[in-house]
């Protein structure tokens, strides 16, 4: 049926969620395709839904956020007023970007990134402004500071990058603020945080207190392990959160996602614990793959890249054959979560055949 509508969706590729676990016979399938935490809720988390949450399931949740709020804040030094939940950092970097652009207005990204960005920029109207990664995968930001034009109303930084697994450095982010009008919000995209070990990462919150064009967007999904809750927030100036909550959706956060992250936050030694156990079993990946004669952009995240080219659609047929689900974007590359321990040494096997195959 024809129907009128934006034009410009029709050019818009939608949001591909990472594909399920294959089955294949005799082999246990694992689902290492959208950077989740293959560990299972906790405990207290799992109590804390079921004891407090869902006996009110009748009532709206309390749409600020309230307690969840003061908590955060008191988490990371700022005041109530400077955070802003958001059924997920998707919805809170929805808010953001449909709070300062419209038509006419760019939003500036690295690419390839977040695959989110360009469908977020172009459903609020704006035109996106994507900027290659460097050779290293990393951000290119001499690149960014020069695709600064006066239309610009928000610059992202996704650090570490989704799918590149990069970290961008302190000194690389004060050059790019630097270059920035303090009247444009910059965006520091922190949704793999907790995963990034480089000594010399851009701190965002740390950023935010000497710079007031600062936001930052933090996930309850990746290290906390909470993605099918559907949980994140921002720490930004008071007058941004003012204009964030007017653009949120009503009643986006669930009562469930905010009692399951206070119970988060309360048990976060032994959320941190798993985090460690996902970096050492991407340090013994990383090594085994480089010891292949891999080579593979540095990674501060839960996932790292594979940058097979035009060899990808054969490789991701391999990672399927072998009951494991991987991101593969054609042509470029793909991107692989750290999983269970068993999914990571699969994948090891993998790519060593696929060297041995000789397709890269
Ligand atoms: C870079 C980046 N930012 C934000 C998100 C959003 O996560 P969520 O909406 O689950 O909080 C993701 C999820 O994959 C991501 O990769």
């Amino acid at each position: 049926m024809a129907y009128r509508h934006r034009s410009s969706i029709d050019a818009l590729p939608g949001y591909r969620q990472g594909k399920a676990a294959p089955v294949t016979p005799g082999l246990t399938p694992y689902k290492i395709s959208s950077n989740e935490n293959p560990y299972p809720p906790l405990a207290a988390v799992r109590e804390a839904v079921s004891d407090r949450a869902l006996v009110h399931l009748n009532r709206y949740p309390d749409m600020r956020g309230t307690v969840l709020v003061e908590r955060l804040a008191r988490l990371h030094q700022v005041a109530p007023e400077n955070i802003q939940l958001g059924c997920g950092s998707t919805e809170v970097i929805t808010q953001l970007v449909n709070l300062v652009a419209g038509e006419g207005d760019e939003v500036m990204y690295p690419w390839r990134s977040f695959e989110a960005y360009p469908i977020i920029v172009t459903g609020a109207g704006a035109t996106c402004v994507p900027v290659p990664l460097n050779d290293r995968g990393g951000h290119d930001i001499e690149a960014m500071i020069a695709s600064l034009t006066d239309r610009t109303r928000l610059v992202i930084v996704n650090n570490p990058n989704n799918p590149t697994g990069t970290s961008v450095s302190q000194e690389e982010a004060l050059h790019l603020l630097e270059a920035v009008p303090d009247d444009v919000l910059v965006l520091f995209d922190e949704a793999y945080f907790q995963f990034n070990d480089d000594p010399a990462q851009a701190k965002g919150l740390e950023l935010m207190r000497n710079h007031p064009n600062v936001v930052v967007a933090r996930t309850f999904s990746k290290a906390y392990g909470l993605a099918g809750l559907r949980i994140g927030y921002a720490v930004a100036p008071a007058e941004v959160v003012q204009g964030l909550s007017k653009v949120a959706l009503p009643f986006g956060v669930s009562d469930m996602a905010q009692e399951a992250a206070m119970v988060s936050l309360d048990v976060s030694d032994q959320l941190r614990d798993r985090v460690e156990g996902i970096m050492k079993e991407r340090a013994k990946v990383v090594a085994a793959l480089e010891g292949q004669g891999w080579w593979i952009p540095r990674s501060r995240a839960n996932y790292f890249w594979l940058p097979l080219g035009g060899a990808t659609d054969q490789a991701y047929e391999s990672f399927l054959a072998n009951g494991l689900a991987v991101r593969a974007f054609p042509n470029e590359g793909i991107r692989i979560t750290i999983g269970e321990a068993e999914a990571n040494d699969r994948v090891i096997r993998v790519c060593a055949d696929l060297k041995e195959q000789g397709l890269i």
